[in-house]
């Protein structure tokens, strides 16, 4: 079997770090980078050197997406050119694996839909926790019945990692349109995904940045020395309990993409002080959504927090279910019985709780063989658009409707 010609947009923390070396290692049989485009391309040809591959680099995903010998892409550049980069792809009839969300806007969604129809090929949406073995199970779960009808769902994320999406470019709208749509994406989707038929109507949300302002710093500067601006040349930085070395070992990954000498062009540092950088996102909020048959589910994330988990609450007419993504555990008690059944899962290896490479995997057997994408563009839109509808409603101190964003009736979402 020839291998697939592949070339990855965004060379940065999850372009190399997850498909780079996934396809330089587990999947090296299938896969040949064959290009890689990042605007910093001293950035890309140090990912190159880290991979041990000798790809194209090119300076714009353009000159990438219009190689004739290139067949699949993969974007992982920033949120806010995920569409205008899948566009590129399916304009030049590449197979294009997107990383979560789907585009920063809803319209910007239908346009990936729209041009993926014209293209025909194959166009995965990566949410990974699809694959991640508790969601996978619940989801299992929920539709052969074993909850009865759903009419409750709770999605709780507290990551302490979240922390430092203020220390970058996640932390501005401009990037990400928001938490919520850059983070909350891959829950809403979960919701979306285990809810089954029915679809988001409508949600309110509330959030705040709480703690990760000036306020907040975990310590009491000296009179007249401001902290900052970024924690390697940070005068508090052996007070500070959230210094963050980026680089600390050489030759580690961060320390071959994420250093001077690549900062010296695009002035991305990834330690920008967390409580003094400017900010327009939250760092904790809850959103409430309602679906067109009256369930309900919320979704709180919280990225001020010393844990890191994902927990889900199902409530359904035949019983209440539980998804602990940190134990690998699901717990079922069934409604009107003292049971209750413990069913300890096998994540298996892989980053992201085993649920990277069976997403990669499943995008590589998706063009090979016709498999269908566990999610695709669809999927992709319904989870921006309760994300963004989340965004508003907390800009606007108001219930968003779904409708006020799209039609959910229109064919493209069929
Ligand atoms: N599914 C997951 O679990 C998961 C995890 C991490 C990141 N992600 C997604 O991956 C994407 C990248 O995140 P990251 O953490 O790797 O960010 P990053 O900052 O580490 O890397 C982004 C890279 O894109 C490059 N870039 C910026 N603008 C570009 C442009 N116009 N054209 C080409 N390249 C450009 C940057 O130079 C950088 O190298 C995001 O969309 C994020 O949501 C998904």
């Amino acid at each position: 079997m020839s291998k697939l010609r592949l070339g990855i947009i965004g060379t940065g923390g999850r372009g190399v770090g997850s498909f780079g070396q996934a396809f330089t290692t587990t999947f090296a049989d299938r896969v040949d980078i064959v290009g890689l485009a990042d605007t910093n391309t001293i950035r890309a040809g140090n990912a190159a050197k880290f991979l041990g591959i000798s790809p194209e680099i090119h300076d714009n995903a353009g000159d990438l997406a219009s190689r004739s010998d290139v067949e699949a892409i993969v974007v992982t550049s920033p949120d806010c050119f995920h569409e205008e980069h899948a566009l590129l792809a399916l304009q030049n009839n590449k197979h294009v694996f997107i990383d979560k969300p789907l585009a920063t806007t809803v319209d910007g969604c239908l346009n990936v839909i729209e041009a993926s129809r014209r293209a025909g090929t194959v166009l995965y949406m990566g949410f990974n926790l699809r694959h991640q073995v508790v969601v996978r199970r619940l989801r299992d779960m929920a539709r052969e019945g074993l909850f009865g009808d759903l009419f409750q769902l709770q999605a709780i994320e507290h990551y302490n990692g979240g922390r430092t999406y203020h220390s970058r470019w996640n932390r501005l709208k401009e990037f990400t349109g928001g938490l919520f749509i850059h983070k909350g994406s891959h829950d809403f989707d979960v919701l979306n995904y285990i809810m089954g038929d029915v679809r988001p109507a409508r949600v309110s949300c509330f959030g705040s940045v709480s703690t990760l302002k000036p306020e907040g710093l975990p310590f009491e500067p000296d009179p007249g020395i401001e902290p900052g601006p970024n924690c390697t040349v940070c005068p508090y930085n052996t007070r500070c309990r959230d210094a963050y070395a980026v680089n600390a070992s050489p030759g580690s990954i961060s320390d071959c993409l994420f250093n001077e000498e690549t900062a010296q062009i695009d002035g991305y540092y990834k330690n920008l002080c967390m409580y003094m950088s400017e900010k327009d996102t939250h760092d904790q909020g809850v959103a409430i959504i309602e679906y067109d048959n009256g369930a309900t589910a919320t979704h709180t994330e919280c990225f001020v927090t010393p844990i890191s988990n994902r927990q889900y609450f199902l409530e359904g007419t035949k019983g209440h279910g539980e998804g602990d993504l940190h134990a690998n555990q699901i717990t079922f008690e069934p409604r009107w019985s003292k049971e209750k059944i413990d069913y300890q899962l096998d994540p298996g290896t892989g980053s992201h709780g085993g649920a990277d490479p069976v997403m990669q995997q499943n995008f590589l057997d998706c063009i090979a063989a016709g498999d269908r994408p566990t999610a695709n563009a669809i999927d992709g839109t319904w989870s921006v658009a309760v994300a963004v509808a989340a965004e508003l409603s907390r800009a606007e101190r108001r219930m968003v409707e779904i409708s006020e964003l799209m039609d959910p009736g229109s064919d493209l979402l069929k």
